[in-house]
């Protein structure tokens, strides 16, 4: 019996892919030190996956309590989501992006050495990408870092690969997320993280929902895309949890070390997102259109092609089941 290892595994895409495992009949043990998720998110796994979830309140920089957990529990593989990931905030606060981010992921790979498991999934982002020169971005496009956060997930990336070089046991498979958005069908969990002040697009939508600001600023319209927009690409946080359970058959298979671009392969622009969100939700979104948001690059959409043809794995839902799950979700939690 296997049994994987999730850090963060109450965060977002954490507690998706546990849903999601557990649904597969796949046992799994969670390390969270709960900085940026409420602790009802327990409850509420539990109820999704009908099961005591077996996890350690933890902070992966604890390389001991790390190595007590792998063999306690048996640990033949790790999804690693453990991280700090606000980019405006890894500017302010860099040392801390950098501790907790590759400090945590140093310590969490020792704890897997002193182990003897070789076995690893990272949670990239396509943030490495920075501004890219074409889209579809395949895994080839080279990498421009905007911001720390984006520093410290190629600085990861680069220790893996070495590690991947020095000891061809290694299994590693780097997934480089684009945009999740929405929730899991049952509405029990969804993006609600603790720290809200740097919100992606979804959120803020929602900040509009529930009355915590007035109407959603817009950042540019005059961008060289279809309505002036910024472009990305959106993709249901359920087929984004599903690459990581694909991406661990692969990693239990085979040798070596893969990137994979995780996302739908198509661009969406922000007034497309809100015109849907409206149309699932039947609530006005108010906009202002203000200036530019700094670091922000005009289109960034993935070419999924690696995943679909070495994972098998292919995004399954439209921009409407994105929009219909997240609203689900406020509706459930009146969050
Ligand atoms: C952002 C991060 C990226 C990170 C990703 C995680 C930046 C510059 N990039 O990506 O590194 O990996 O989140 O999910 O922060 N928008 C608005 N109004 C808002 C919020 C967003 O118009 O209030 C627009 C943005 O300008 C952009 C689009 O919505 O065109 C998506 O923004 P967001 O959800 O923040 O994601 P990214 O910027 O793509």
């Amino acid at each position: 019996m296997t049994c994987t290892l999730l850090t963060g595994g109450f965060g977002y895409i954490g507690s998706h892919t546990a849903a999601i495992l557990a649904e597969n009949n796949q046992k799994f043990v969670i390390v969270d030190n709960f900085t940026n998720c409420k602790k009802d998110v327990v409850n509420r796994l539990e109820k999704i996956t009908k099961q005591k979830v077996n996890f350690f309140e933890v902070d992966v920089r604890d390389t001991e309590a790390l190595v007590k957990i792998i063999k306690e529990n048996k640990v033949t593989s790790v999804i690693h989501f453990a991280a700090l990931k606000s980019v405006s905030d890894s500017i302010m606060r860099p040392l801390e992006y950098y501790e907790v981010n590759v400090k945590g992921t140093i310590s969490l790979l020792k704890a897997m050495s002193y182990s003897g498991l070789k076995k690893f999934l990272f949670s990239s982002t396509a943030a490495v990408y920075g501004e890219p020169d074409s889209c579809p971005i395949d895994e080839k496009h080279k990498l421009n870092p905007l911001n720390p956060y984006a520093q410290t997930k190629i600085i990861i990336e680069k220790i893996l690969q070495d590690i991947s070089k020095a000891d061809n046991e290694w299994s590693i498979a780097i997934l480089r997320y684009f945009n999740p958005i929405g929730a899991h069908q049952s509405g029990l969990i969804g993006d609600d993280p603790l720290l809200k002040e740097n919100s992606n697009l979804m959120p803020e939508i929602i900040k509009v929902v529930n009355g915590s600001i007035n109407y959603l600023n817009v950042f540019g319209n005059d961008y060289e895309t279809s309505d002036g927009t910024g472009v990305r690409d959106y993709i249901h946080i359920m087929d984004l949890s599903e690459a990581h359970v694909t991406a661990l058959e692969y990693v239990n298979k085979n040798t070596g070390l893969n990137f994979f671009n995780i996302g739908t392969g198509k661009g969406v622009s922000v007034l497309e997102l809100i015109k849907t969100f409206e149309k699932v939700s039947g609530f006005r979104i108010p906009i202002k259109i203000s200036n530019r948001r700094k670091g922000d690059c005009a289109v960034c959409f993935a070419d999924p092609k690696k995943a679909n043809d070495i994972l098998d794995w292919k995004s399954n839902h439209d921009l409407y089941q994105m929009c219909e799950s997240a609203w689900k979700f406020v509706i459930k939690n009146r969050i």
